[in-house]
This record gives structure tokens, C-alpha cells and sequence, in this order.
């Protein structure tokens, strides 16, 4: 008997009230494996609760670290008891972000094995910067029947490392590597990322000299030893992203509370642009419609652009605009999967290799669809919660790796949203709420 969990969506509701937004996912999928690289225990504050910190927490624990809970989004992280540095394909395969325990565990041991990483699908995307920059640092890297073995004759040492594109893994792993290599690393052409600021941050709260991140250069003097840290991880973007534009797509008036405004500026400039009211507070947003939803032209950009992580949503949302938009993706190989399930609910785009030209039709029809990835996951609730009739989204498993209690933090906004396990027989399918 096989159980699949759906989300199933009255569209038509209009969203309406305050909504906290969680610790960001990108940022804590690398501190997590950061605190292996600690002398002393860290407590970690603001962990979301999503499928990614589950999956990294297990493989902390499957290494010997003492992963305790200490209360809502808080967990001390006890790394002393680590006793292995290889992470393998089970529990890798899982999430893009096992890729951070390379960069941990190897600068922790000067040595490690680790799976090669799963994730998202949005198509090629290779790791050879990664493993260019473990390089430089003095490690021999071999890839093994899907194993990456990278070890070191004489330990790490500091180098100059420059990247061939702009990378946010590769920038966190160089980091994680070089904290504490012999000497002075220089990361040039590094992604500026809130989320490396953040790791950045949590790093040198223990002791760690790492200076100028958020900007294209930075600097890592190593150091011997770092000391516990009682760390607090950054509002998630892309989360408060997410809540801005289903306000919008469904003419709501919403405040998105435990934001970083600042973080949020090439967002709130498109969705300025499209005609949505934003007004910003010290640590919150407040989305609100009082006219019609335009056209715009957008591309995705390596931060402080609009992010790749956020073109779904906004496509979406021109969905409901007048006029014919264009959104050119910048940043990832194939993030255009989606198209075919919002056109399932009368969205009308085309794709031609990495431009979408959408057609605004001011109304989308609920209809079932699948999640094909996080993000292509968020754009299908906006459209379903905007959607006139029910829309049923399957493969929710993506939206719960990244966003925390999505129906319930909307079914507080007023949406008519519920979470089904349908168990599928022989003979049929039974579906109950959960
Ligand atoms: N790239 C290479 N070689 C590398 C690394 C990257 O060619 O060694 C290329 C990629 O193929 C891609 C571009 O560089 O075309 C950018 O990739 P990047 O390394 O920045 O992406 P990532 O680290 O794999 C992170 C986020 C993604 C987000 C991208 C871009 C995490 C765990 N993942 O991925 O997040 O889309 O940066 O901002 O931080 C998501 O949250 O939904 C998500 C997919």
C-alpha cells in the first residue's frame, strides 16, 4: 500500500492578514554542517522546520555529532563526537545541499567521501568549481562510483581561488574548506548571497576571520580553533518572496513579518513594477493590491539581481496580469518545468530555451498538477489559491523541503488549503485529511 501526501486548493479566497516568516533554507543547509567544523557545542535559533534540516540533522547524527532540541527552531549542536567524514549516497541523494558536508568534513579531517549530491532537477548542474576549489586549497579530488573521495597529503592551505561563474555552493564550500586551512585564502568572482553573508556571520561568531562577504572578494585568514556559538540563521528570502507575491495573485492585503527588507529589493522592484503596493517596515513588508496587475519584463540574476529561486512564483503571478511579460532565466540551466502544469490550469506561455513569453489572462482554472521542484511547487500554490475551482498538487514532498507548514501558515491567511494523504490501493485510492 503506497501513501502520497497532496495539497488540495479552493482557489478565490483573498489573503488577508500577518504571516511570520521561517529561517532561511539555504542558509541553514550550510550552517548545519558548518557546526562540524566547531570545537565547542553551538546552538543554532530560527531553524525552519522543513524537510532539508531533517535530512542534514540525520546525517550530523549518522557522523556522531549530538544533535539535541532544545525548543521551537532551536537546537544545540554538539560536534565533538564526529568519528566519520564520509557521507554516503542514502542519505546525500536527498538534498542539492549535502554538498556543504564536503567543504565541513574536509576541513575539519583534511579528508572525506562524500555522495555526490541529489536535489532539485533543474538540469546540469555540475560541481567542478566546487572541487576546483578544494583543489587550490591542496586536496586531490576523485569522483568514484558516484562517491566524491577528496583527500590531502599535507593538509589544506590557503590560496587564491577564483571562480569561472558566479556560484553560491561553491562559494559556501570554499568557505567551509579554508576557515581553517594554513594561511590567507582570497575567493574572487564569489556569489554576494544573503545566505553567505549568513554562514559568513555564524563562522566568525566562533571565531573565524573571514571578511568581506556579500561583496565579489573574500578574504579567509585560517584559524586553529573555533569556539562555541549561540547563533540565530536569517529570514528566508525566498520564503518572504513566496507570501509577497500569493498576497498579491489573490488582490490580498498581508504583512510578512521577520523579514530582512534589504533582502528583498530586487523583489520588491518587480513587484512594483507589476503594479503591487509595498510599503516597508524595520523587519516587515506589508503587500497590498488597489489596482490592476501589469506586464513587466524580468531576469534572473546571481544576487543582488532578481534570484532564479523566485522566477516560478512571479511568472505566476503575470499570469494574472495584462499584457504579454518576459522572463529570461539567468541563473539555472532548466527552471522553465513548471510551464507545463500552469498551462494545465490556463496559463498561456511559451518557452523557447531559457525566455518565457506569458500572455496575461487575468484568471487561472484549478486543475490537478505536480510539483516538479521547490520553486515550480510555490508558483503552483500562488496559481491555485488565485485559481477559480479546486486545484490538486501532488509531489508536495518538494514544497516541504523548503517552505515550513505552507498550508498552515496560508490557512491563517484565510486560504481554503488541506493537506490529504491519499493511500493507493490495489483496487483504488482512499484519501484522508491530515
Ligand atoms: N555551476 C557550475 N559549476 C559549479 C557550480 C555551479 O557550472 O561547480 C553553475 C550551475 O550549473 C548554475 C550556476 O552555476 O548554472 C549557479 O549555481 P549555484 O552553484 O549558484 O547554485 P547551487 O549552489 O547549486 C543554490 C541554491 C539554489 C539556487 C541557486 C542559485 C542551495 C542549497 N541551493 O544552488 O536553490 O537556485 O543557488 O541562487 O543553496 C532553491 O532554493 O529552490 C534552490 C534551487
Amino acid at each position: 500500500m503506497n501513501t502520497q501526501k497532496k495539497f488540495v486548493i479552493k482557489g478565490g479566497r483573498v489573503l488577508n492578514g500577518e504571516v511570520e516568516i521561517s529561517g532561511a533554507k539555504n542558509a541553514v543547509v550550510a550552517i548545519l554542517p558548518a557546526a562540524i567544523l566547531a570545537d565547542e557545542p553551538c546552538i543554532i535559533e530560527n531553524v525552519p522546520d522543513i524537510s532539508d534540516v531533517d535530512i542534514s540533522i540525520r546525517i550530523l547524527r549518522e557522523l556522531g555529532a549530538k544533535v539535541t532540541y532544545l525548543g521551537p527552531h532551536t537546537y544545540e549542536i554538539d560536534a565533538r563526537g564526529v568519528n566519520s567524514s564520509c557521507v554516503p549516497y542514502e542519505s546525500a541523494r536527498k538534498m542539492r545541499a549535502s554538498y556543504y558536508f564536503m567543504g565541513a568534513l574536509l576541513g575539519r579531517f583534511k579528508h572525506c567521501r562524500v555522495s555526490m549530491p541529489g536535489g532539485c532537477p533543474l538540469g546540469d548542474r555540475p560541481i567542478d568549481q566546487h572541487l576546483k576549489a578544494f583543489k587550490k586549497l591542496g586536496a586531490d579530488t576523485k569522483v568514484d562510483r558516484g562517491m566524491v573521495d577528496i583527500t590531502t597529503a599535507n593538509g589544506l592551505h590557503g590560496a587564491q581561488i577564483f571562480f569561472d561563474c558566479v556560484t553560491v555552493g561553491a562559494t559556501m564550500n570554499a568557505i567551509l574548506a579554508a576557515v581553517k586551512a594554513d594561511g590567507l585564502t582570497i575567493i574572487e568572482n564569489a556569489a554576494k548571497e544573503p545566505h553567505i553573508v549568513d554562514l559568513a556571520s555564524f563562522l566568525n561568531s566562533m571565531g573565524a576571520e573571514i571578511m568581506g562577504a556579500g561583496t565579489d572578494t573574500i578574504k579567509i585568514r585560517g584559524v586553529k580553533y573555533l569556539r562555541g556559538t549561540s547563533y540565530a540563521v536569517i529570514p528566508d528570502q525566498i520564503e518572504a518572496g513566496t507570501y509577497m507575491v500569493a498576497a498579491a495573485a489573490t488582490g490580498g492585503n498581508v504583512l510578512i513579518k521577520n523579514v530582512i527588507p534589504k533582502h528583498l529589493e530586487s523583489i520588491i522592484s518587480v513587484m512594483e513594477k507589476i503594479g503591487v503596493k509595498i510599503e516597508q517596515f524595520d523587519d516587515s513588508v506589508r503587500v497590498s493590491v488597489d489596482g490592476p496587475l501589469v506586464k513587466t519584463s524580468v531576469k534572473t540574476r546571481p544576487h543582488p539581481g532578481f534570484p532564479t529561486d523566485m522566477q516560478p512564483q512571479i511568472s505566476a503571478l503575470l499570469c494574472l496580469a495584462e499584457g504579454t511579460s518576459m522572463i529570461k532565466e539567468g541563473v539555472s540551466e532548466q527552471r522553465f518545468q513548471y510551464v507545463d502544469e500552469l498551462r494545465r490550469m490556463g496559463a498561456d506561455i511559451q518557452v523557447d530555451g531559457k525566455v518565457a513569453v506569458i500572455e496575461g489572462t487575468g484568471k487561472l482554472t484549478g486543475a490537478p498538477v505536480k510539483a516538479c521542484d521547490l520553486r515550480a511547487g510555490a508558483a503552483l500554490m500562488i496559481a491555485g489559491l488565485a485559481a477559480s475551482g479546486v486545484t490538486t498538487i501532488e509531489d508536495i514532498f518538494h514544497i516541504e523541503r523548503g517552505y515550513s507548514d505552507m498550508a498552515g501558515k496560508l490557512r491563517a491567511l484565510g486560504a481554503c488549503i488541506e493537506k490529504v494523504t491519499v493511500v493507493q490501493k490495489e483496487t483504488g485510492t482512499q484519501q484522508d485529511a491530515v
